[in-house]
């Protein structure tokens, strides 16, 4: 659905997309995660046309999104939803009339049958029926959000972008927002791409994720990869210290899918009839699967039974410094 073939993007001296390629299926869900800098929303507003870019590719849905053809660009940009952190939403105008705003905006009678339909059936959607005929000054941040969400939808898009959708939400909330776009996902089929530097949002609703970093994509696949076996700099992304491993003996870490959670450990210990102590563990929940990894220090002399057990056990391991 969208397609980024090493795209670059400068602003004057300053490099900040460096060589993107992703590739976002139809329905996905989709993340890119990184810090602030990285590039996340620039990516994002390149994708909608809202920034030109300097070279390579961006496709969505098989077409070009190009500044050459504003006639086409905008037509692209007709099937392309996009809320934000700040939700944007019309002070002056109700829930009914900030969720009917893009279409006055191109054209559209909103007063036909279909269109009052469209709009009191995505209210409904999410969840704001009560509050049709309030303004934004009298919702909670959630509730605007809901707002927004239905107005991205309004023009029935195959792609909705979110740009720090939950940043401003406290946690409790930021799931159900996450819930609910998950909702549409799932009943209206459309592929939601997710830009945020928060791990819980990744975590609870994404498919796939690209971790985005001065510019480059450094890493991608399932949040479950990504994150339980992660790389060095998205290590230091989530801020895992490693510095309190014990200084003697050897750390081993295990990771644990759900194809591999019998208590390995303990039969191990049996099995090679050795001891060990536990340094630190955490079960992390992804789209409703538990997964986890857990450090374990050892003696030095047991150090490669332990692994060939692991390996036979089909468990990945590393040992860490
Ligand atoms: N219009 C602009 N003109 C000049 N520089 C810009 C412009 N927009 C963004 N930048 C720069 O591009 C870099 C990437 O910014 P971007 O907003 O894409 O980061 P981000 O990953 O979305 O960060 P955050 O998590 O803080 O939202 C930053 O160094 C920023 O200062
Ligand atoms: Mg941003």
């Amino acid at each position: 659905m969208i397609v980024l073939k090493n795209v670059c993007k400068n602003f004057d001296d300053l490099e900040v997309l460096k060589g993107v390629s992703i590739e976002i299926q139809d329905h996905e869900v989709y993340g890119i995660i990184g810090q602030s800098g990285a590039g996340k929303s620039t990516l994002l507003r390149c994708i909608n046309g809202l920034e030109s870019y300097q070279s390579g590719e961006i496709t969505v849905d098989g077409v070009l999104v190009s500044q050459k053809d504003k006639k086409q660009l905008r037509q692209l940009q007709k099937t392309m939803g996009m809320i934000f952190q700040n939700f944007n939403l019309l002070e002056r105008l109700d829930v009914y009339d900030n969720v009917a705003l893009p279409m006055k905006f191109w054209g559209i009678n909103t007063k036909t049958e279909e269109a009052v339909n469209k709009i009191n059936s995505l209210i409904r959607l999410v969840g704001l029926e009560d509050k049709k005929h309030s303004k934004p000054a009298e919702l909670s941040g959630g509730q605007k959000q809901r707002v927004a969400i239905a107005r991205a939808l309004v023009l029935e898009p195959k792609v909705l972008l979110c740009d720090e959708a939950t940043s401003a939400l406290d946690p409790a909330i930021t799931r159900e927002i996450l819930s609910l776009l998950q909702q549409i996902n799932e009943e209206l089929g459309i592929t939601i791409l997710v830009v945020t530097h928060q791990m819980e949002v990744v975590k609870q609703i994404c498919q796939r994720v690209s971790f985005l970093k001065d510019g480059r994509v450094l890493a991608e696949g399932k949040p479950e990869d990504l994150f339980i076996h992660p790389i060095k700099e998205v290590k230091a992304f989530l801020q895992e210290e490693s510095t309190l491993l014990p200084a003697t003996g050897v750390n081993i870490q295990m990771f644990f899918t759900d194809k591999s959670s019998d208590p390995v450990v303990t039969m191990m210990a049996r099995e090679l009839d050795m001891n060990f102590s536990i340094v630190w563990g955490k079960l992390e929940d992804f789209r409703s699967n538990v997964f986890g990894s857990l450090v374990i220090n050892v003696d030095e002399s047991v150090r490669d039974r332990v692994t060939a057990y692991l390996d036979k056990e089909g468990v990945s391991w590393e040992v860490l410094n």
